[in-house]
């Protein structure tokens, strides 16, 4: 018998659940859920009989990997892995795979809406501004970035894009590839990011590029905290008061934004990008389909620690 965990801190919709659980019934795996959990300990002894295991953002470290002592597959449903610990898994031989796309219309809508947030001075009845007309920078060009482009187009704004891997995608696409990060952000009014917590990304946005923003701009980080160089942000935006940052994911440096920045920020209080009936429909359903073709079938198509 096969035995699939599903242990997600942040649950998925019911839907999604219930359509994960059918496919499970249908090959005969046998399902638990782990929703909501607290403690890590609870998560270190869910894991202990699981052949596979689907997380969201749940952290999946070593001593998970340790106490998972069956464990064939982890499945991430959703983009960023960074929160599996993936060469440690390939070390005990656990295959470790994404579902990319699935959820990526629902974080691009989120960017579109902080988007309008920030213009709209955060709802609070003063006069804003409008996407229309405005020039939106894509960092990084990725399914989330694609669906702002989709999205932003019908808003009637100018988009551009700084990409180093997917440069032949965006201009087959229209899209002006800058050619630099720094140009990126010197003609954007609006920097929406969209790159992994990896390598050359991790803390990409810093002084050196921050410094080229155009008066009035607004920074939407629907990616992850990780890709912000926190100190050079607080330095620019002490300097700089006509900028604002909106992020769905908060800042280690939370604090300082709360006492030195009110009324220029604004961050989701849990990560809710990606927190869509649809989207979890979407990852939920392609995670369950993965771990079956996985095990019925060997198909490692999503694997990312090969
Ligand atoms: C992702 O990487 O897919 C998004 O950040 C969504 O993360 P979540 O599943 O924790 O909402």
């Amino acid at each position: 018998m096969t035995n699939v965990l599903i242990a997600t801190e942040k649950p998925f919709a019911p839907a999604a659940v219930a359509q994960m659980s059918e496919i499970f019934e249908k090959t005969g795996y046998q399902v638990q859920l782990l929703e909501k959990y607290q403690q890590k300990q609870d998560l270190l002894e869910a894991v202990k009989t699981t052949h596979a295991l689907i997380v969201r953002s749940d952290k999946v470290d070593r001593e998970v990997l340790d106490a998972a002592e069956k464990l064939q597959l982890i499945v991430r449903a959703g983009a960023g892995y960074d929160n599996v610990d993936s060469a440690y898994a390939k070390e005990k031989d656990v295959c470790v795979m994404n579902t990319p796309g699935q959820n990526s219309n629902a974080v691009a809508e989120l960017a579109i809406g902080l988007a309008i947030y920030g213009l709209r001075n955060f709802f609070d009845g003063t006069s804003g501004g409008e996407l229309r007309g405005r020039t939106l920078g894509l960092h990084g060009y990725g399914y989330v970035a694609r669906n702002v482009h989709r999205i932003a187009r019908g808003f009637g704004m100018d988009v551009k894009v700084f990409t180093r891997f997917s440069k032949a995608q965006a201009s087959s696409e229209g899209l002006e590839v800058t050619k630099s990060l720094e140009e990126l952000y010197a003609v954007s009014d609006v920097i929406s990011i969209h790159v992994p917590a990896r390598g050359e990304h991790i803390k990409s946005v810093s002084m050196p590029v921050l410094k080229h923003l155009k008066k009035n701009a607004l920074i939407v980080n629907t990616a992850r905290k990780e890709v912000i160089h926190e100190e050079d942000l607080c330095e620019f935006m002490t300097k700089r008061k006509d900028v604002k940052y909106l992020s769905d994911i908060a800042p280690d440096c939370v604090d300082h934004f709360q006492s030195e920045f009110s009324g220029r920020y604004f961050f989701s209080p849990k990560k809710i990008g990606a927190q869509t009936s649809e989207a979890n429909v979407n990852a939920g359903v392609a995670a369950a389909e993965q771990i079956v073709g996985f095990f019925e079938n060997n198909d490692r198509t999503f694997q990312v620690n090969k």
